[in-house]
This record gives structure tokens, sequence and C-alpha cells, in this order.
């Protein structure tokens, strides 16, 4: 049991609340709303666009809340829960709570130290990041950073199988503990907010560090580009574009017109379109690594994953961004789970509370994926604010959980809820 008699839940009340004493409110609030709200206000409008959007009507970014809303939790009382423990094992390692920060990319949009930032809070907190193909900061610099703390990779899976293999490669060297395939991005959904500002972080060579910082990537560019050729017309805003290229191709020795090359390359191999489930075999010929499937929402392929020797499977709708109209990704977790038979389950999609941690963990859920949120405490406050958010949330786990009468995380079941 946690040595700290105090509880994570009750020390983070009592430092909010002291701190209150001397008339210092939380900089990054607390109430998921408003951290959003926050957020909003600190970004540019594309930017918070891109972070906050969905696909088409947003009725699967709503799904996702509304499917936490009508679960319940029951509690029970005079249990004599002292002290909590909120550690978990999970593809045979130990981690301190069930939360692991979600891939985002293109992090550079909430904040210019973008990965960098979460790197340092995540391992401040030891809390697993897991680095996104469409990261703002190349994972070696965010593994520099992060010391022993843990740290996955999500792949998306190029259409140039080397550049794939490169990127794993990089992350076995980088001691990544886990590959997360994400099999419900093949192509970006139809996302009327950035539709409407005519906005994607990727023409302006923002959340391309993975391909940018790759030897395999890097070694096409003086070829010509690959893919459509469009030619945009020549006004001052594309040439803002340019100016932004150009940085970056300094920050990476690529000159303008390589910069061109890159993203027209990127755009070109993003992503193989003709996978099916027998590639999954050259995948795992390719790294040693635990393998986790990503975006699983229907019973049959979870049940296809068990048969095909995968190490987990993550139950997300890409936080509503891909197929609006999709089912609400927690409504979806229990056919997953009953179809998945021993293979662990993540969650992700939809998590705002401790609450909706435990929700998802009593359902059968190994794991939480956290994702918009902490992007959110990075625009308002950087390293800090993404500390906060974490800090905030495992709080109110420890603090729900307790309250529960339950005294471990992996304790959590089905008999905590109103069902
Ligand atoms: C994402 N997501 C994502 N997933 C992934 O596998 N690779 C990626 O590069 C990204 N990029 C990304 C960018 C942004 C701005 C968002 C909001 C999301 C999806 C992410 O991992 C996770 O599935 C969702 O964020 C979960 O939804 P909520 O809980 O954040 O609403
Ligand atoms: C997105 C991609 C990068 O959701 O996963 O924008």
């Amino acid at each position: 049991m946690n040595s700290d008699p105090v509880g994570r839940g009750r020390a983070r009340q009592t430092q909010v609340y002291v701190r209150g004493l001397g008339g210092e409110k939380p900089a990054v609030p607390v109430a998921p709303e408003r951290l959003q709200e926050a957020a909003r206000i600190h970004l540019k409008a594309p930017d918070f666009a891109y972070l906050a959007g969905g696909a088409g009507a947003e009725r699967t970014l709503r799904a996702n809340l509304a499917a936490f809303e009508r679960i319940q939790l029951l509690p029970r009382h005079l249990r004599g829960q002292t002290s909590r423990e909120l550690s978990i094992r999970l593809l045979g390692q130990t981690y301190a709570t069930p939360l692991l920060l979600a891939p985002l990319g293109v992090l550079e949009c909430a904040h210019p130290e973008a990965d960098l930032a979460v790197a340092r809070a995540a391992a401040a907190e030891g809390i697993p990041f897991i680095y996104s193909s469409q990261a703002s900061v190349p994972m070696e610099d965010c593994a520099a950073a992060m010391g022993e703390s843990p740290r996955w990779f999500q792949l998306y899976w190029s259409r140039d199988d080397d550049l794939t293999r490169s990127l794993l490669r990089r992350a076995e060297t980088c001691g990544a503990q886990a590959i997360v395939l994400t099999l419900d991005t093949t192509m970006l959904g139809w996302r009327p907010r950035d539709l409407d500002l005519g906005s994607l972080p990727f023409m302006r060579g923002r959340g391309l560090a993975q391909y940018l910082s790759d030897p395999v990537f890097r070694a096409h560019l003086s070829e010509p580009a690959l893919g459509p050729d469009v030619t945009p017309p020549r006004t001052p805003a594309l040439l803002r574009v340019g100016a932004e290229l150009a940085a970056k191709g300094r920050t990476y020795h690529l000159s303008l017109e390589q910069m061109r090359a890159a993203v027209a390359r990127f755009t070109a191999t993003y992503t193989r379109l003709d996978l099916t489930w027998d590639d999954l075999s050259r995948l795992r010929s390719w790294t040693t690594l635990p393998i986790v499937l990503k975006g699983i929402l229907h019973p049959d392929d979870a049940r296809e994953a068990a048969g095909r020797g995968v190490d987990a499977l993550i139950v997300s709708n890409h936080g509503g961004r891909q197929i609006d109209g999709a089912i609400g990704a927690l409504d979806a977790l229990p056919g997953v789970l009953r179809a998945a038979g021993d293979l662990p389950v993540l969650f992700d999609s939809g998590v705002r509370t401790g609450a909706d941690i435990v929700k998802a963990l009593a359902l059968g859920a190994r794991a939480v994926l956290l994702g918009r949120p902490y992007a959110y405490g990075l625009a308002i406050a950087g390293e800090d604010g993404v500390r906060e958010v974490i800090q905030n949330i495992i709080a109110d786990f420890d603090l729900t959980l307790g309250l529960l009468g339950v005294g471990r995380a992996c304790d959590l079941d089905r008999s905590v809820l109103a069902l």
C-alpha cells in the first residue's frame, strides 16, 4: 500500500487550498471545460481548431463525453480504507498509475517547446509519454529529457516500409517499451474547424519532426517531390508559410526547396492504405517490442487481433477526429473486452476526470490515455501546465477511489458501477 497515508488526492487539494489562503489561484483551471476555454484564449484560432476539433458535426466528440455521463458509480462505505495503491502492471512493466499520455501530433500548435515540455512533465510526474509519429520534436530529444522514465512510440505506417522500419529502430534505441500502431487514421478525417480556416499544420512543415530527423526520409529529399503537384497562388500568406518552412529547414539543415520536398513527400507517403491483418506479421518481425493496436472499436477486430499475436489493444475513436457518428469509445469498451479474451485492453477518448478513469477501469480497461487536457495545460503554462493537469487528474482519481472504498487501482471492477 501507498506509504503516504495522506494520499495524492488530499496532498494536491491541500496544496491548492493553502495557496488559495495567500490569494493564489491555479494558473491552469481544474474543471475540464474551463481548462479548454483557457487554452482557447491562449492560442491562435487555427492552433486551437486543430487541437480541439473533431470530424464532421463533432457528434463522436460529444458521444465520447456522453458515454461517461451515462455510467454511474455506486460507492461502498465503512471498509477501513486508509490508503491507496495506484500502480498497475502492464506488458511486463509496473507503472506508477493507470494513466499514460496519449500520442498527440503537432504539439507546437500548443506551445513552442511542444513535446519536449511534455516529455519533461511526464518524467517529473512518472507518467509514460507515448511519442507521436507526428510529433514536433524528434523522439531522441524527448528521450534524452526523460531519463529512465517510461515512454512508448506511436507509429503511423508509412507507404515507405524502409521509413517505418527506421522509425521502429529509432524507437527501440530511444528505450520505448511498446509500439502503438494507430489503425484509425489512414487518412485524416473531415474536420470542419480546420477546413473553414483553410489550415492544416503539416502543410507548413509542422508535426514532421520524426520525419525531418530520419535518415531514410531525408535521403529522399534531393529527389523530385512525389505526389499531387498543386501550385498554390503566391500570396502574402503563402510567403509567410515559406518563411516558416525556411525556419524549420534551418533547424534540420535543409534548404527551403528540401523543406518543400519534405512536405510533399510526407503528404504522398502518409500512410499505407493497403494494410491488412496479414501485415501485422511483418511488423512483428521488425520489432521485438510489444505491439499495441490503437483504434479498436469493433468486437470482431478485437477477436481478430487476439488471434494475431499482438500484445494489447487500445479502444479509441481518436477523440472523435476521424468518423463523425462513430460510437462513443466508452460504449465500445465492453464489447471489445468480451472479444479480446486475455489481451490487455486500454481505453482512450473522452477521459477528462478521475472518475472517468475509475469508470474505464471498472469496466475492465487496464489503463487509460489522457489526450486533449494535457495539450490544453501545455498551451496555458508549458511544462508546468502539463504537470498540473497530470497532478489534478491523478488527485481526482485517488480521491474517487478512496471515496468508493477501493484500496487498489488494480482491484477496480464492475461492483463499483450502478449497472
Ligand atoms: C491526436 N491523436 C493522435 N493519435 C495518434 O495515434 N497519433 C497522433 O499523432 C495523434 N495526434 C493527435 C493530435 C491531436 C491534436 C489530438 C487532439 C489527437 C489522438 C489521441 O491520441 C487520442 O486518441 C485522442 O486525443 C483522445 O481523445 P481526447 O480524450 O483527447 O478527446
Ligand atoms: C490527428 C493525427 C495527427 O488526429 O493523428 O490530427
